[in-house]
């Protein structure tokens, strides 16, 4: 036992030499308590990759610093007296740590049969493996559709699931659209399984489901094997040293209004233009294609336990927020039924920071979809995007209960 473990770290460190990963050594991952003013000053400083960003009232945001600048970031925090605790003083080691958990995990597997356990992460072809198995399983209830394709070329792959007629109201959800928030997809996977052979079918009665598991597989294979920290797609810019944008700030209602940026080494660079993306245009096409039955949109992301509608190109409400705010409350309570998890209810807007170009703003705003919400799921304590694998289940699990509500709703739309 304390062998195999030995050689896998070893086995990692190999890999990691030769593939060029990019590593993450001294970084410091720093939980900041912010007051409003503290945030907008913060919000200002270039170079930070912020995991969860600070909310207004007393949510706090976590934010990891280069190395080099640590002692400059520390020295504003005390000069302008923001309160921070110290996460992490070397990302590098949480990355490790989730590597050796990651291949206990495939190792504990073995020759077992091919069927989706949710006990690790799993590859892009394998999450287009699962939905094509799903088909052919399932072949009166689920269809499968390339929806376009990703820049590098890889297929994005979504699934209708229908017990048949036609005309009834449907629920739209995609995920993975940040590369890194890897809890996502498997959410969005987890869904598939149980509306097929689980505990959700009764919910395929009066409600199609249309799901798209992974918006940015580019960016995803890319946190597999490059950079567990990616959040953007792959694409050329017209920076030499930066790819990528975020497909969350690249659609086209409200574009580079608020919370983002036009510079392509940000994390938060919005493209040359609305739609530069394959992936934001993919995404796009297939909520378009089903806008006449959807009445919910969810996209899943990761991490901070919230619960997002529309309007988050500024702090305003659609007129409706009423009913958004009560069936987000509703998934809340449900959610929290399992085993305790809560989630804070809000507009993106206000209970977060106003971010334009965002899949949710779009899908209501032109698309014309009713209710949506951008779900930002749990993340793992010290880890933030890295939610160990033993807790994916957990986390699928309860999530589940609150998209049931979700179908609920919509039955008798
Ligand atoms: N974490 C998500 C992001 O930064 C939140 C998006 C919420 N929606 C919005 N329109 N701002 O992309
Ligand atoms: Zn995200």
């Amino acid at each position: 036992m304390v062998h195999t473990r030995f050689l896998l770290a070893f086995l990692l460190v190999v890999v990691a030499v030769a593939t060029a990963e990019k590593r993450y050594d001294g970084y410091g991952l720093y939980r900041v308590q912010q007051s409003f003013q503290a945030r907008r000053f913060l919000s200002n400083i270039k170079g930070l990759d912020w995991w969860s960003r600070p909310g207004p009232l007393d949510t706090p945001g976590d934010v990891m610093v280069p190395k080099d600048k640590r002692l400059a970031f520390e020295g504003t925090l005390k000069t302008r007296r923001i309160r921070y605790t110290l996460l992490s003083d070397d990302v590098q080691m949480l990355i490790n740590a989730e590597k050796e958990r990651q291949s206990d995990a495939i190792a504990r597997k073995g020759k077992s049969d091919s069927r989706i356990t949710f006990d690790r992460y799993y590859s892009h072809d394998e999450m287009n493996a699962y939905l094509d198995e799903v088909a052919s399983k399932y072949p009166d209830i689920a269809k499968v559709e390339s929806v376009g394709k990703s820049y590098e070329g890889r297929e994005l792959k979504g699934i209708t699931l229908s017990s048949g007629g036609s005309g009834k109201p449907l629920v739209f959800v995609d995920a993975g659209i940040h590369a890194r928030e890897w809890i996502a997809p498997a959410v969005a996977l987890y869904l598939i399984q149980e509306l097929t052979e689980g505990s959700a079918q009764d919910l395929l009665k009066d409600v199609d489901w249309v799901i798209l598991p992974e918006v940015n597989p580019d960016g995803y294979e890319y946190t597999r094997s490059e950079d567990r920290m990616w959040r953007k797609t792959r694409s050329k810019t017209s920076s030499e040293d930066c790819l990528g944008v975020d497909p969350n700030r690249n659609f086209d209602f409200h574009w580079m209004e608020s919370g983002a940026s036009s510079d392509p080494c940000d994390e938060i660079f919005a493209g040359d233009k609305a739609f530069s993306e394959s992936e934001a245009r993919a995404l796009r096409d297939y909520v378009l294609a089903n806008a006449k039955n959807a009445k919910a949109y969810l996209t899943l992301h990761s991490y901070g336990q919230y619960l997002l509608y529309p309007w988050g190109y500024d702090e305003s409400l659609p007129d409706d927020w009423r009913d958004l705010d009560d069936l987000g409350n509703a998934m809340n309570d449900a959610i929290k039924a399992v085993r305790g998890t809560e989630y804070t209810v809000g507009s993106s807007g206000q209970a977060l920071y106003p971010a334009a170009g965002a899949s949710d703003d779009w899908s209501k705003g032109v698309a014309g979809v009713k209710y949506v919400y951008t779900v930002e799921l749990p993340g793992g304590g010290f880890y933030g995007f890295d939610l160990p694998a033993s807790e994916i289940k957990p986390v699928v699990e309860e999530t589940l209960q609150g998209l049931r509500v979700v179908g609920q709703k919509v039955a008798g739309m």
